[in-house]
């Protein structure tokens, strides 16, 4: 039996009809830049979240730093951000010129600790790094934003973060690339990924809950005057003239193509996060009673969009019998994330040490993922099931 890790060709042949039919339409209208499709998916992104805006952008990347220059992040600047996640979450606040300031994960939820952000936001503002784990730096740090993550698709504590954010003026950035969709009960309503903070980001990478068929992403927000500023930063600064160029931007936006594709996706959008729930709900069944495995956990009131089914092993050395064998099994697995940020070559010269972040560590030593998508069938899930428990 082989399976796949993500599924998109059984995707695809849902929905091919409408997918050719809106590319063909591109195709023929010539309209490859900020064509029609662009703002029409614009209008029905910030509806399905429940946001004033979207701004469809090129990739989830490019988000995250049309957010930052939006908000005016820059040097000097501490960026609070979690170790354990992909890449771009801190890269786009170096390539800004601020500082990454790392802040550990819960070990449960995987997404930011409140409770070290409250104590690294104390240590930045007294610049002590006996209070919390500081990042090397030559003049003092102002705390600026934060970026919680929503890992794996399950949104992070904003009822906590939010209110340390708030306690000490930090801006927020909702990093829900791989969270389109996810839900939370708070404040007795029903709030969607993307609705967080002053601007929320989205990733439309392929293998995202909602995927597009090539790079794309969206900013998210309730505010008029970061809509105009994220609009110019997506085309260069542009003004209120195309060859007016009021301030610094990039080429950041979304490929006509792209949304046509994601138009498409959309429609069945709701219908695939509904078994994305039952597929969670049978490994945790198939899974639950094998010993020396750690499940997800979604609290009470968060509905996860499940972008990835991560699992803990034991130990660093089960974790890879586990792989090597559901390898052998025709069984495709993945390490999200092997080696936490604060870690990477590329962040040495923040001079964080080994056990400065010991819950990324720790779950980034044991953590792995295996295939998870809306049409993994019952048969392949009792298969990785008996793989694991021999
Ligand atoms: C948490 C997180 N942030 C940001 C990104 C960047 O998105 P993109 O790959 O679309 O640039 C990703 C994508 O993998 C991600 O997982």
């Amino acid at each position: 039996m082989s399976i796949p890790f993500i599924d998109l060709k059984t995707q695809y042949a849902r929905i091919a009809g409408k997918v050719d039919q809106n590319l063909r339409a591109v195709l023929e209208s010539g309209a490859f830049i900020n064509g029609p499709d662009v703002s029409r998916l614009e209008k029905r992104l910030a509806e399905y979240c429940g946001t004033r805006h979207a701004v469809g952008c090129a990739s989830g990347t490019d988000a995250l730093m049309m957010a930052l220059m939006a908000l005016g992040v820059g040097p000097g600047d501490a960026v609070f951000c979690p170790p354990f996640t992909f890449m771009a979450t801190a890269e786009v606040v170096a390539l800004l010129g601020a500082t990454p300031v790392f802040v550990d994960i819960d070990p449960v939820t995987y997404n930011m600790d409140p409770e070290r952000l409250q104590e690294a936001v104390r240590a930045v503002e007294a610049d002590d790094p006996a209070i919390h784990p500081l990042p090397a730096h030559t003049a003092r740090l102002t705390p600026k934003a934060v970026i919680p993550v929503d890992l794996f698709g399950l949104l992070a504590d904003y009822s906590a973060l939010l209110s340390v954010a708030a306690a000490h003026g930090l801006l927020v950035v909702e990093d829900a690339a791989q969270a389109f969709g996810a839900t939370v009960e708070m404040d007795g309503a029903t709030r969607r990924a993307c609705s967080f903070g002053q601007i929320a980001c989205t990733s439309f990478f392929p293998a995202k809950p909602l995927g597009c068929y090539g790079d794309g992403g969206a900013c998210f927000t309730d505010d008029d005057e970061l809509l105009t500023l994220l609009q110019s930063v997506r085309v260069h600064g542009q003004g209120a003239d195309k060859y007016q160029n009021v301030r610094l931007g990039i080429t950041g936006r979304l490929d006509t193509m792209q949304a046509a594709v994601l138009l498409a996706k959309l429609d069945i959008f709701d219908e695939e996060v509904a078994l994305r729930q039952q597929v969670a709900k049978r490994y945790a069944e198939l899974l639950g009673g094998i010993d020396g495995l750690t499940l997800p956990t979604v609290p009470a009131g968060r509905v996860s969009v499940f972008a990835q089914y991560s699992i803990q092993a034991s130990s660093a050395a089960h974790r890879s019998d586990l792989m090597d064998h559901l390898g052998r099994e025709g069984v495709p697995t993945s390490i999200y994330y092997p080696v936490p940020l604060h870690l990477q070559p590329a962040y040495a010269n923040l001079g964080y040490a080994p056990g400065s972040m010991p819950v990324s560590e720790a779950v980034a030593a044991r953590i792995f993922s295996i295939p998870m998508h809306p049409y993994l069938t019952a048969e392949a899930q009792e298969h990785i099931a008996e793989v694991l428990a021999s």
